[in-house]
């Protein structure tokens, strides 16, 4: 008679024994067939069952497996990177819902905004944290390039993937402008006329590209549909795409920069082939004395076997986890300020009536102030192209393979230079400039535009 009571023998390669341990009678809603049929992957806190869980889920697959340890130390990135996608997420989802009560018309575009106030639940919050973490996005993105080249990680082989953070950038100031026309209030329809007139002086092509990117003479609903298509559509998907590819490629290039030392450029410069691993054509030890294998020894007999230090932890939970805290903690910043500060709502656009100051978002006002000094061709293009240039070619023009700041003297420097003056001449359009551009201190009266 065979015994019914004992349990099945777990299969030899079994992933989780403990599925055939005896029964205590509880019901184990991890072993449902529901439950296996959405995570195949077995719940066992081993090695191996944490790398099966990874490759097994489509969203822990994004991460690798195991990360130097070292990237969770908070100073490798300051999560700079990791918060921007995260604002970015809560963009896409809070720009779905303002999606269902907004139609881009001059005629409703204005009115559907005063309805979210009342008319629509958590209508004004949503539009309110919306807001919020656009300007955060803009701000974090921004002080994560500079993370990024004080900590010299825009050095071989992550040239690239700077060059791709330049695009990044470049898609969220569009985001950010267009979205800010939208309202179609007073405080758009100037801010974008404003930034509007400065494309009419490049050479050329000036009065041909403002053409393509209002519509017509004047800002109207051609604008309004325009600047809307590429808020909803355009740049998202390109802005989801570039991203795709930087993360991709932060993982493909070892994650952080080793600090200490010459870092990635270093392991590269030894390797022409970046990251490739080319066998050597002639044997390291070409002109060394020959030697000959007199006898094979036992295993146990070798006493300096070496083995590289595994520097590695797992994804799941160390990382993740940090990622979760850091997720939960942004969404925890934009809610508060959603609640505290509403969205500004000035009176609907009217082409006829220039407010005054009229200042362009804040990101742009550095410009503005510029351009109050200086010809529009110099301050309004070659200045902000000339930035970017500078940016886009810097991986390929400094080739100090140093990362740390004191072999880097002149690379840091002129950066600095470049960001404080950026900073100085935002902060003075933005908090000192009143009506006729003229300079009023904000302790007198504020004329901050957000
Ligand atoms: C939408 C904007 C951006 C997003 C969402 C983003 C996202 C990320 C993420 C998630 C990382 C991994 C490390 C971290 O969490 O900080 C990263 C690293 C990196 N980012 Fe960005 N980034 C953006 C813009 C930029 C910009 C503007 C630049 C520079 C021009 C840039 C250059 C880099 C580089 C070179 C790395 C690798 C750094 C390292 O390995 O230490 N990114 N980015």
């Amino acid at each position: 008679m065979s015994d019914t009571s004992a349990s099945p023998a777990p299969p030899a390669d079994d992933l989780e024994p403990q599925r055939h341990a005896p029964s205590t009678g509880r019901i184990r809603w991890r072993d449902s067939e529901a439950w296996r049929s959405v995570f195949r992957h077995p719940h066992l806190d081993t090695p191996r069952g944490r790398a099966l869980q990874s490759f097994s889920n489509v969203f822990l697959h994004v991460y690798p497996v195991k990360v130097p340890a070292r990237v969770l130390k908070n100073r490798y990135s300051w999560r700079l990177g990791f918060i921007a996608t995260v604002l970015f997420t809560i963009l896409l989802v809070t720009g779905v819902y303002l999606m269902f009560f907004y139609t881009p018309t001059v005629t409703s575009a204005y009115g559907d905004m005063q309805r979210l106030r009342t008319g629509v639940g958590f209508g004004q919050l949503v539009r309110n944290v919306h807001r919020w973490a656009a300007h955060l996005m803009v701000l974090v993105v921004i002080v994560h390039l500079a993370r990024v080249f004080f900590a010299g990680a825009y050095k071989r082989p992550r040239q690239f993937n700077w060059v791709i953070g330049v695009g990044l950038l470049a898609i969220t100031l569009g985001f950010s402008f267009t979205g800010y026309l939208l309202p179609w209030d007073q405080l758009s329809y100037w801010a974008v006329t404003v930034g509007t007139n400065l494309v009419s002086y490049v050479p050329l092509l000036g009065a041909a590209l403002r053409d393509l990117l209002i519509g017509g003479e004047q800002i109207g609903q051609a604008t309004l549909q325009r600047f809307y298509a590429l808020h909803v559509a355009v740049l998202p998907v390109s802005l989801a795409v570039l991203l795709l590819v930087h993360i991709w490629r932060v993982r493909k290039d070892g994650f952080a920069v080793r600090r200490g030392d010459a870092g990635s450029f270093a392991e590269a410069a030894s390797d022409p082939g970046a990251g490739v691993i080319v066998p050597p054509t002639t044997p390291a030890n070409a002109d060394a004395p020959r030697v000959r294998l007199l006898g094979v020894v036992d295993q146990e007999s070798v006493t300096a076997a070496e083995h590289p230090a595994d520097d590695t932890v797992f994804t799941w939970p160390h990382l993740l986890v940090r990622h979760v805290v850091v997720a939960l903690g942004t969404v925890a910043v934009v809610l508060g300020l959603g609640v505290a500060f509403a969205a500004p709502l000035r009176a609907i656009a009217d082409p006829s009536h220039t407010p005054e100051p009229a200042k362009a978002p804040w990101y742009f006002v550095g410009l503005q102030e510029l351009l109050s000094k200086f010809d529009p061709l110099v301050a309004g293009i070659l200045v902000p192209a000339g930035v970017f240039i500078i940016l886009l070619a810097l991986p390929y023009v400094d080739r100090n393979p140093a990362t740390e700041a004191r072999r880097r003297k002149v690379a840091i420097t002129l950066f600095t230079i470049m960001l404080v003056t950026a900073v100085t001449l935002t902060i003075i359009g933005a908090l000192f400039r009143g009506p006729g551009w003229k300079f009023i201190p904000p302790w007198q009266h504020s004329y901050l535009e957000l």
